[in-house]
């Protein structure tokens, strides 16, 4: 297993939208494997292939507490939702940031496992926000994204400013 390099945000890479997974392979299981370990010593509750600079649906989610939950989401589809939650959400991209962004409150989700094999549950709570989150990286989308063009603007200088003093 590795620790993958997470992209940082305002990295245009995190802007490409991820193609869907046509066969699970043993080289998705090990980067699914490469992409827990690295969410896990971050620390953060997921990731998305995209953070790791590769381009396909796939993301790991654990908000358990004793971090022994481990989800991998191959192609990831929400069915449906409803119900409106705000939440302050953070990012392994966005390192420092944590902004009120509003979401879906339950969420019905479709993917595939590491076996290839379709599954489907409910979500509530911390769960079904970092769904959103997550499926939201695999489209492109970073979650400052959200805020207001100011707060985005801020937000981007005070990151590159970091970026360039611990280069
Ligand atoms: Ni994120």
């Amino acid at each position: 297993m590795a620790l993958l390099k997470i992209l940082q945000y305002p990295d245009k890479r995190l802007h490409t939208v991820a193609k869907p997974i046509e066969t699970v392979t043993d080289d998705i299981r090990r980067l699914a494997a490469d992409m827990a370990e690295t969410m896990y010593a971050a620390p953060g509750v997921g990731l998305a292939a995209t953070q790791v600079d590769r381009h396909i649906r796939m993301i790991v989610i654990d908000v358990s507490e004793d971090k022994n939950h481990l989800l991998t989401l191959i192609n990831p589809v929400i069915l449906a939702k409803d119900g409106e939650v705000v939440h302050e959400e953070g990012c392994l991209s966005v390192p420092g940031i944590y902004e009120p962004v509003t979401r879906a409150e339950h969420i019905k989700v479709r993917a595939l496992n590491l076996d290839g094999l379709t599954y489907q549950f409910e979500a509530e709570g911390l769960l079904a926000i970092c769904v959103q989150h997550e499926i939201d990286h695999l489209d492109g989308k970073v979650f400052v994204e959200y805020l207001s063009r100011l707060k985005q603007d801020r937000i981007r200088t005070k990151l590159v400013k970091q970026q360039r003093e611990t280069m």
